[in-house]
């Protein structure tokens, strides 16, 4: 069982985006996914009705009952969680991060974005939860920004994925579908990229639940 707290304190990032699409490749991949709608906005909620709530199942959840309902989750059989966060929101995030096995800031990679996610990332150093920045929505050759990011993000004391999701259309096409881009164009570069994360994210997961369990 894997719960991932999706977190960024900046607006519009692309938390959502991530949330719904990481669920839905780990639902296609035999997981049974569930999405944890924390945000008042209700966004992820509003995509899991647009489809029907066909599954991944989306159901939300005030702050203090996160970590109740990852459990109450668990229980019924969920074997990945991703827990959608609000911006502006201290306790949604600090709840999301401490039921969380792994925690995903996204971050477009501008330099006003870049330097918003401080704050960010000095809450999730409290909960000392392995955490990594995924860049979103940038162009997809531009290796030297993408270098330059990730310089920045180290010196903030936190590691960049190395998978990251480009700016493409078809994650806005897909989401007013109710759809994920693994429904929506499944042998599209987005699904490339969104299933490769979810690889990551798998491998990542069990290595440090192993090395958690050898001490
Ligand atoms: N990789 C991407 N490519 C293209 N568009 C994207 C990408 N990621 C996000 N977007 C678009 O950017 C906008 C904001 O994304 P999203 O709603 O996921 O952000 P958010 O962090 O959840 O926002 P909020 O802070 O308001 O909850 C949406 O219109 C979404 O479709
Ligand atoms: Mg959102």
């Amino acid at each position: 069982m894997t719960t991932i707290a999706i977190v960024s304190q900046k607006g519009g990032s692309g938390k959502t985006t991530l949330s719904v699409n990481l669920a839905a490749v780990a639902e296609v991949s035999g997981a049974i996914a569930l999405i944890i709608d924390t945000d008042p906005q209700a966004t992820a909620s509003q995509w899991g009705a647009w489809r029907n709530n066909k599954a991944p199942e989306v159901i939300d959840s005030a702050p203090p009952r996160i970590l109740a309902k990852v459990g109450a989750a668990r229980a019924q059989g969920a074997t990945f969680i991703v827990v959608d966060t609000p911006p502006h929101a201290d306790s949604a995030a600090s709840r999301a991060v401490e039921a969380a096995d792994l925690v995903l800031i996204p971050c477009r990679p501008s330099a006003f974005d870049l330097a918003a996610i401080k704050t960010t990332v000095s809450l999730v150093r409290l909960f000392d939860k392995p955490a990594f920045v995924v860049f979103t929505a940038g162009p997809p050759q531009a290796p030297r920004m993408y270098e330059e990011a990730a310089e920045l993000v180290r010196s903030f004391g936190i590691e960049p994925c190395p998978h990251i999701l480009t700016d493409r259309a078809v994650y806005r096409h897909a989401s007013a579908a109710g759809a994920s881009v693994i429904e929506f164009e499944p042998d599209g570069k987005a699904a490339a990229e969104i299933a490769a994360l979810h690889m990551w994210i798998a491998a990542h997961v069990n290595m440090s639940t192993r090395a958690h369990e050898e001490v």
